[in-house]
């Protein structure tokens, strides 16, 4: 892999190595007053008013703002809730994802990230806002729910795919919350596996949250791991199925979803949910909790190939025709 210059986007003075890490000192960081100034050295960056608070997650909150200059978007700054934990490799990946889809002509699915800079110790960071809805509150109230929720599935394998086998990236921690979807139609066209994917959407799906994610190498082993000891320290990256699992698990865990799919899509997610001897619908219905899911997908040896992008982007495309996913 190659250095990065990320002198554009954050003014930051030396060629970033993401092969090798994720982090920038604080020091080193643009830093924002007590007045919304946006400082590098004696130079004015921007300016940011903080509006209302948006959203908080178990890690960070999401705060509307004005910038100035406007770049003509609606954005958003996430804050970590502890200043202990610092947001800059979460934004690094997050910023280095979008920019490779970017690349590949697809804009919007991750939200684009515009200033990384210290604010009272804290590293923050801002990026686009997106104005949806989250994956399980479109399924819930579709009119369609078979037919959003495997257009979900085709969008996400097929972003996924692409940058697992661009950047061997794995999000590692893909439930519903963390997938926003906004009412903006795609027309994407994407290669993964060797083949050119063409899909057409009436809303687009946008991937959040990138505070877990994991970069790793043609041998499979991490190189960048964000996962503040909740995830092994050695773990596979990318791990075969493994977010696709996690979504399919944490959203079919939720009761009025699957009493609301069609008896073909519930069968279908059942046998997505079983390989080999091992299936995972019996826990699925019974748990009341989705912890076990992580547990799961950390176990070194976990694996699950009808789960991989790529045979799910097949299975989708050969299957299920309506989803409008062609080769
Ligand atoms: N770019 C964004 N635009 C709109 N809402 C967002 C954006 N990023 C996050 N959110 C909302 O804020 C919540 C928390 O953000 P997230 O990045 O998931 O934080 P955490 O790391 O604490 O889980 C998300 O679940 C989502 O509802
Ligand atoms: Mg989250």
């Amino acid at each position: 892999m190659n250095g990065l210059d990320l002198r554009g986007p954050f003014d930051i003075a030396h060629v970033f190595d993401i092969s090798k890490n994720a982090f920038i000192p604080i020091d080193l960081l643009p830093k924002q007053l007590i007045d919304g100034r946006i400082i590098v050295g004696k130079n004015l960056r921007c300016f940011i008013r903080y509006k209302k608070r948006e959203n908080r997650g178990g890690y960070g909150s999401i705060h509307r703002i004005q910038r100035t200059p406007s770049l003509g978007k609606e954005l958003c700054v996430k804050s970590p809730h502890s200043p202990t934990y610092s947001l800059c490799p979460e934004a690094i990946l997050q910023w280095y994802a979008s920019d490779i889809l970017r690349r590949a002509g697809i804009l919007g699915a991750i939200p684009h990230i515009y200033d990384i800079f210290q604010y009272a110790g804290e590293t923050r960071f801002t990026m686009d806002f997106i104005n949806g809805r989250s994956a399980l509150q479109y399924v819930t109230e579709a009119a369609d729910p078979d037919y959003i929720w495997l257009q979900i599935l085709a969008q996400v394998s097929l972003l996924l795919g692409y940058l697992e086998e661009t950047i061997y990236l794995d999000h590692r921690d893909l439930k519903a919350d963390n997938i926003w979807i906004r009412e903006t139609p795609v027309d994407y066209s994407l290669s993964v596996g060797g083949i050119v994917w063409k899909l057409k959407a009436p809303f687009q799906v946008v991937l959040l949250d990138f505070g877990f994610a994991c970069l790793g190498n043609d041998e499979g082993h991490s190189i960048i791991s964000l996962s503040d000891g909740i995830v092994p320290k050695i773990d596979p990256c990318p791990k075969e199925g493994r977010d696709l699992f996690q979504l399919i698990a944490s959203v079919w865990s939720i009761p009025i979803i699957r009493e609301r799919a069609s008896r073909t899509i519930q069968n279908e997610m059942e046998s997505l949910l079983t390989f080999k001897n091992t299936s995972y619908v019996h826990i699925i219905k019974q748990a009341h909790t989705t912890h076990w899911i992580y547990l799961a997908v950390s176990d070194a040896r976990f694996r699950h190939p009808p789960l991989h992008p790529i045979s799910l982007l097949l299975k989708l495309s050969a299957d299920w025709p309506s989803v409008g996913l062609y080769k």
